[in-house]
């Protein structure tokens, strides 16, 4: 019988999630059916309980219900628990299990498709909404020589640095607490580029041979990826690579297959420019 899985989100209709489930599918012959489900904003938990009783296996969770999906889990995982969000759930008997795997998604793209280790490198990440708070846990566990968060409220990201106190030290603050400092890795975790609008960075944040890294997919060079050129950064990156990426570890934890990922993320790479 055909598994069921879907993602959920408001608005979803232009999620890559069942192309990318369906592709792996195929690849590693797995049979099972994906779709997506425009949900209504008052009403997430009554769309996951009911694709539950339908027979449904799992679920991607997409935006705005990030946090509600870390709250309906009875058993969600330890990065999950420290985001305060899950991206996947996994429906074992009465349980609901959680996860986020947009960190481990993150990590993978960098150092597998990018060619960029983390280990022993400056690494910094821009805002510190949802996005940054699951990528700390996975980015941190990989060692590198410094993790800082900078944030437009610096306030927002001291928080963060008490959140995550004996699990990840981050040198925390605002975008002007960044002057003088150089880093290798730059990954812009804002939304600020969905409004068009370009971030404060001061001049010389970016050390020779940098990577420049937009979570946000599909929309060309973004503003912070246009600022990145401009000071001579020759690796930039959206987030496509990290899309597939969660996708793949998500697939995996339901299914027990592992698929090849380089050729979706090929099919869905959009030029950057
Ligand atoms: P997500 O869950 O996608 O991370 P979020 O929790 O709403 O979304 O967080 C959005 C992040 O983008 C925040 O860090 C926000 O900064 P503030 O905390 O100061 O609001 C950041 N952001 C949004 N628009 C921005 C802009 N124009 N310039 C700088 N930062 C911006």
């Amino acid at each position: 019988m055909t598994d069921r899985y879907a993602v959920l989100g408001n608005p979803i209709g232009h999620s890559k999630s069942p192309l990318i489930h369906s592709l792996f599918a195929q690849a590693t012959g797995q049979d099972i059916g994906y779709t997506a489900i425009e949900t209504p904003l008052d009403g997430f938990d009554e769309t996951v309980l009911g694709f539950r009783a339908g027979g449904g296996r799992g679920l991607n969770v997409s935006l705005p219900f990030k946090l509600q999906a870390f709250q309906i889990a009875t058993q969600p995982s330890e990065r999950a628990r420290l985001a305060g969000a899950a991206n996947c759930l996994k429906f074992e008997g009465e349980s609901i299990l959680a996860d986020n795997f947009d960190g481990v998604g993150l990590v993978n793209d960098l150092q597998r498709n990018l060619g960029c280790p983390i280990k022993g490198k400056r690494v910094l990440l821009l805002g510190a909404g949802g996005a940054t708070r699951g990528a700390i846990l996975p980015l941190a566990g990989q060692a590198p020589a410094l993790l800082a968060v900078a944030n437009r409220t610096a306030d927002k990201a001291h928080e963060l640095r008490r959140d995550f106190a004996g699990h990840a030290a981050l040198q925390t603050g605002g975008y002007d607490d960044l002057t003088g400092q150089t880093f290798d890795i730059v990954i812009n975790a804002t939304s600020a580029g969905l409004s068009g609008d370009a971030l404060p960075l001061p001049p010389g944040l970016f050390a020779p041979g940098a990577v420049a890294y937009d979570m946000v997919y599909g929309k060309g060079l973004t503003p912070f990826l246009r600022q990145a050129r401009a000071a001579g950064v020759s690796t930039v990156a959206d987030g496509v690579g990290m899309l597939v990426e969660q996708a793949a570890e998500a697939f995996a934890w339901w299914r027990g297959v592992r698929p090849e990922t380089p050729p979706v993320i090929q099919q869905l790479t959009v030029p950057l420019a």
